[in-house]
């Protein structure tokens, strides 16, 4: 039996009694992942109901959904990073939504705690090594401002979301005062200005430019499941931890979306939240862009398995996104560009 046809079965029970749904779904969407194509076809082919999609950065899509006000065509906002999900809440451009299949299926700690949007996917922002060099790598995020690490590390600047958030979750655990110590001496340990993505941080490893790197989960996953060049062909000097396993755990961020304040469409998008919900689609969030899955107990992919179990960080990530600001004006102060 082939994916298509179980999630066809999948789908067939999600949407007992619905043969075939009709209409459309217009998905505003910011995800920057060519492998969500196979997402949405699924989608289409189960229900029938056809999404015509809106892709752009995710602050320009929240500004278009604020202008475009009643007569706003969107019926979904998908995005990565709970701050970006928050800020369309905070502009007013969703709407609160009621779902057995989603309050069910996604932990409440994945969700907005007014319903305004639910995560999908998870992935963990950790700490990369040089298994050549480094013998002694950080074991929490806090290690990373040791001054035995001076020179040493990559990250990723500090207008970039993951940054903000992660700097925002320390805020939320440790307080201002102290999270702006860990920055500082964070930015004394810098082997260069922060600059590049994801990515580039682990290239830095490999390169020699730095021994230490912090990033997503499945910029690495990737590089293990398929070539990535100046990355898939080193991995294996390249050593992984996930910090804080004896106290907060490895921050979590999410991918996640919510039902647009105006959708035309709104039962549409409330079916098409559920069925991310779906095992199908959980799995090949995993599968597909080597990402965690929201939803407790669906399989993990092979590249996502093999980077280990680990303690998450459970802290409610509607509270974390709170301290985006902060975390700005931190970053200002100690001149993490
Ligand atoms: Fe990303």
């Amino acid at each position: 039996m082939t994916a298509r046809m179980l999630f066809s079965v999948a789908a067939a029970a999600l949407f007992a009694g619905q043969a075939y749904a009709d209409g459309e779904l217009n998905l505003y969407s910011s995800r920057h992942y060519d492998t969500d194509e196979r997402l949405y076809s699924d989608f289409e082919d189960a229900t029938g109901i056809t999404i015509n999609r809106i892709e752009g950065k995710a602050d320009e899509l929240i500004a278009r959904m604020e202008a475009e006000g009643e007569n706003s065509p969107a019926d979904i906002l998908l995005t990565v990073d709970t701050s970006r999900l928050e800020r369309a809440k905070d502009a007013g451009v969703l709407q609160p939504i009621q779902s057995d299949v989603l309050e069910a299926r996604i932990p409440s700690y994945l969700q907005d705690s007014d319903n305004e949007w639910f995560g999908f996917s998870q992935r963990a922002r950790i700490l990369f090594y040089d298994k050549n060099d480094v013998t002694d790598p950080p074991r929490t995020y806090q290690d990373l401002a040791d001054p035995k690490y001076a020179g040493m590390i990559c990250i990723r600047s500090g207008t970039n979301v993951y940054s903000q958030t992660i700097l925002s979750a320390l805020i939320e655990h440790l307080g201002v005062d102290a999270a702006k110590a860990w920055a500082e001496g964070v930015v004394a340990n810098f082997a260069r200005d922060p600059q590049g993505g994801d990515t580039d941080q682990l290239r830095g490893i490999v390169s020699g430019e730095c021994d230490i790197a912090m990033s997503n989960t499945y910029y690495f996953g990737r590089a293990l499941r398929k070539n990535v060049d100046g990355l898939s062909d080193s991995v294996d000097m390249v050593g992984w931890v996930f910090p804080n396993q004896d106290t907060i755990g490895a921050h979590m961020n999410l991918s996640g979306g919510g039902v647009a304040k105006n959708a035309p469409n709104k039962d549409n998008a409330i079916l098409f939240m559920e069925y991310l919900a779906s095992d199908q689609a959980q799995e090949y969030f995993s599968a597909g862009n080597d990402e965690y899955p929201a939803v407790p107990g669906v399989a993990l992919s092979p590249s996502v398995a093999q980077l280990g179990m680990f303690k998450p960080d459970d802290v409610n990530l509607s509270d974390v996104a709170k301290n985006v600001p902060e975390a700005q004006k931190i970053f200002n102060e100690v001149g993490w560009k």
